[in-house]
């Protein structure tokens, strides 16, 4: 990883801390699991009452000045922890079994919904269990596949503090103490003013007032879902996939990945990759760490599954393209700093020589209040323009790349299972040969 320029590597940070560090460092977070709230019964659904957040004094930060506000922005006074729930919008539509989006003519239809059954998955939120057939079985695969998982302990939970060893071992290359990348990684997109746009954690509630918006504003992003919330709100998956958005894979029940054991490892990205298939008949080859917790343990085990990491961007040891909207529900920021966070991210985004990516999240109303209202309109408004769009595209890369089923090989070749992996064209630019060697090393 190259940071932008020597001067930014000194810079003061660009946000409070990074946020997948300061995540890993609060126990509260590793803990919730990022659960949507509790499920409402009448339609449309209106989420319960939000908890009372914690005291924390925050100092108010500069005011920012935006080029664009959405006109129905919810006031920035309203969007604080604790905010009453808002009403929740019901999806603008919902789909029937057999749509093919138009945008992925290649994919297969829809899967029924009565064909996912909550029973049939692990418990949502909770590591899966290893001694599972199916778990067994991806053990399996991954042995099979010839990479070699090297042999890097777990990482206690607390992060790069509690981890010093792990921390300052550059051979791990752990994304999150100082950010190591390999060349597998995507982390920004390639072209100047360019933005891969990425949302996690859904789909929730909230959600559909993101689709809504970016569908007014005929925008496509990339979607990091958790399993469990794939089950809890499968409709709103479809959704996403049917409007032409890019959907990847953020585990089952969002743990700090490099604290897992290899088998712990299988299971998340197995079961949350799993339940994307199984609700829209198309597997992501992509996947982002939960906090951006990666290390070469677990790109060796994503990679033997198929899988890509996808992390956002740094320019800095601590400071990433991290807007921190999370953490306004929780009380431990407010809305104001993330737009300075925003902000600062714009600045420097709009003075590198490359495209970026952001981290932001669907989960809470806050956050989707932030981009609708706030973020996004500003970016919209920038002069010259910014392009956004998923993370795939902005890879000047097919949507059809993006899955298994849709993936013809050639623009995006399956990564390498073990050893060389060689693709030739054999006749009429057609056929793919795949040439495998086993490594020796
Ligand atoms: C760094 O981690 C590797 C395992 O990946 C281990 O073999 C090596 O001894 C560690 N180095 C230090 C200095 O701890
Ligand atoms: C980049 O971020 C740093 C740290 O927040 C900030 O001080 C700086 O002004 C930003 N650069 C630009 C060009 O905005
Ligand atoms: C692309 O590669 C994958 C994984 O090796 C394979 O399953 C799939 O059939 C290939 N697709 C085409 C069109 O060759
Ligand atoms: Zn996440």
């Amino acid at each position: 990883m190259k940071f932008a320029t020597t001067t930014l590597l000194f810079a003061p940070l660009l946000v409070a801390a990074d946020s997948a560090y300061e995540d890993l460092r609060l126990a509260r977070h590793a803990k919730i699991a990022r659960q949507a709230p509790t499920p409402a019964s009448a339609p449309p659904p209106s989420p319960p009452a939000t908890t009372t957040p914690p005291v924390v004094a925050i100092p108010p930060p500069p005011a920012v000045s935006l080029l664009s506000t959405n006109p129905t922005a919810v006031p920035l006074t309203q969007i604080v922890a604790g905010q009453p729930s808002p009403a929740t919008i019901p999806l603008a539509t919902t789909y029937t079994a057999g749509t093919v989006p138009s945008g992925l003519p290649e994919a297969p239809g829809l899967p029924s919904l009565s064909s996912i059954v909550p029973s049939n998955y692990p418990p949502l939120d909770k590591l899966p269990p290893t001694d599972s057939p199916q778990v067994k079985a991806w053990i399996a695969e991954v042995a099979a596949s010839g990479i070699q998982i090297p042999n890097i302990l777990p990482t206690l939970p607390g992060g790069c503090g509690t981890n010093a060893q792990a921390a300052s071992n550059t051979t791990n290359c752990w994304w999150t103490c100082g950010g190591c990348t390999r060349e597998d990684d995507i982390t920004s997109c390639p072209d100047k003013m360019t933005w891969g746009l990425t949302y996690d954690d859904g789909p929730a509630f909230y959600t559909p007032n993101l689709l809504q918006y970016l569908a007014e504003q005929k925008i496509k992003s990339t979607f990091f879902t958790v399993g469990s919330r794939v089950i809890s709100a499968p409709a709103t998956l479809q959704a996403m996939h049917v409007e032409g958005h890019q959907i990847s894979v953020h585990t089952w029940a969002h743990p700090p990945l490099t604290t897992l054991t290899n088998d712990e490892i299988i299971a998340e990205l197995g079961w949350s990759r799993k339940a994307i298939k199984d609700v829209l008949g198309v597997t992501p080859n992509t996947f982002r760490p939960p906090y951006g917790d990666i290390d070469d343990r677990v790109r060796a085990i994503a990679k033997a599954m198929g899988m890509v990491p996808v992390l956002w961007t740094r320019i800095g040891p601590y400071a990433t393209f991290d807007t921190d909207d999370f953490n306004i529900n929780g009380g431990i920021t407010t809305v104001q700093q993330v737009l300075v966070n925003w902000k600062n991210i714009l600045g420097n985004a709009t003075s590198m020589n490359t495209g970026f990516i952001v981290l932001e999240h669907d989960l809470f109303p806050q956050a989707v209040e932030a981009a609708t209202g706030y973020i996004l309109p500003d970016a919209i408004a920038h002069q010259p323009p910014f392009k956004i769009e998923p993370v795939i595209t902005c890879l000047n890369k097919p949507l059809r790349d993006a899955y298994v089923e849709t993936n013809d090989n050639k623009t995006n070749p399956p990564v390498a299972s073990g050893g060389f992996f060689l693709s030739s064209r054999v006749s009429a630019g057609i056929i793919y040969l795949a040439v495998y060697f086993c490594s020796t090393s």
